[in-house]
């Protein structure tokens, strides 16, 4: 039986929706959530993601506010530009859009976040409390995944997953929130001798190496959920990891590319700017 499609832009649109109706009661109390995202440079790539979070941000009623930096800016001046959004009262998230030019210790800028207004949740806190259970603000590309694999109804617990990428920004806060619910998680990265050996055992597959074609049908377990975060742009036309049309003989439930994990990471974002909101300001 062909895979079902795990739609990601339908789930979005849902939890906005009512994300949306949840502003408009804040704002009854006087509440806007407020949602900080700096660039640093002028990758086309990240400003398409920065517009994306911007119109997200105006859709559901958040407060938006962009900064735009050059490339050439230093560490310091950057971190001072944190450190003024840190103490901010109108501001309750702050994101700084990755990749950072070469001369910026990233994890220099993402340890200046406050914890409190970190919505990507990439600080060392942040992923400390992860570490340890606490899923508050969870980075946005994780959560929205674990949503996509909830939303099938099938049980996390018990499950081998399997991870196709090491970073920070998705690899490594999926395997803790996967841990978190009990699966037993492989991670493979570009060491990984024979992938295959790992993701022919997953029940849950997720791929983000932004390799296109790199998981086809045959090292899919059978009726595997496969999750396809990656994303690889070629002749203005984006592709995820998977080829689709062999993966979707062998696996039960598939995330299309567009459309699956992209815009779950921005409703996620949105989410956690207000958690962040509402635990800033106490209610
Ligand atoms: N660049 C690509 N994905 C992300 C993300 O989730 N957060 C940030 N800050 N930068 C990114």
């Amino acid at each position: 039986m062909a895979a079902q499609i795990l739609d990601g832009k339908k789930l979005s649109e849902q939890l906005l929706e009512s994300l949306q109706k949840e502003v408009a009661m804040l704002k009854g109390t006087g509440i806007v959530p407020c949602l900080a995202v700096i660039l640093v440079g002028e990758r086309p790539d990240s400003k398409l993601y920065v517009q994306k979070k911007h119109d997200a941000c105006k859709k559901i009623g958040i407060e938006s506010k962009n900064i735009f930096l050059p490339e050439k800016i230093s560490e310091k001046e950057l971190i001072e530009k944190i450190k003024n959004l840190n103490s901010d009262a109108a501001v309750h998230g702050i994101l700084v859009q990755l990749p950072l030019p070469l001369h910026i210790n990233r994890e220099k800028i993402l340890n200046s976040i406050s914890p409190e207004k970190d919505v990507d949740s990439f600080c060392s806190e942040s992923l400390g409390l992860l570490c340890q259970g606490t899923e508050t603000l969870a980075s946005c590309t994780a959560k929205g995944i674990i949503k996509l694999i909830e939303s099938t109804g099938i049980k996390i617990e018990g499950k081998n997953a399997c991870i196709i990428n090491h970073s920070i920004v998705v690899g490594k806060p999926l395997a803790l929130m996967l841990l978190n619910r009990n699966a037993t998680v492989s991670i493979c990265h570009k060491a990984t001798k024979n992938i295959s050996d790992f993701t022919k055992k997953a029940d849950i597959l997720v791929s983000a190496a932004g390799k296109k074609n790199l998981v086809s049908g045959e090292i899919i377990k059978q009726g595997a959920i496969v999750i396809d975060a990656g994303i690889f742009v070629e002749e203005k036309k984006v592709f995820g990891d998977v080829d689709f049309e062999s993966a979707k003989k062998i696996a039960s439930w598939l995330t299309p590319v567009p459309g699956g994990v992209g815009p779950m990471t921005v409703a996620c974002l949105m989410e956690n700017t207000i958690i962040a909101a509402k635990k800033i300001l106490g209610v």
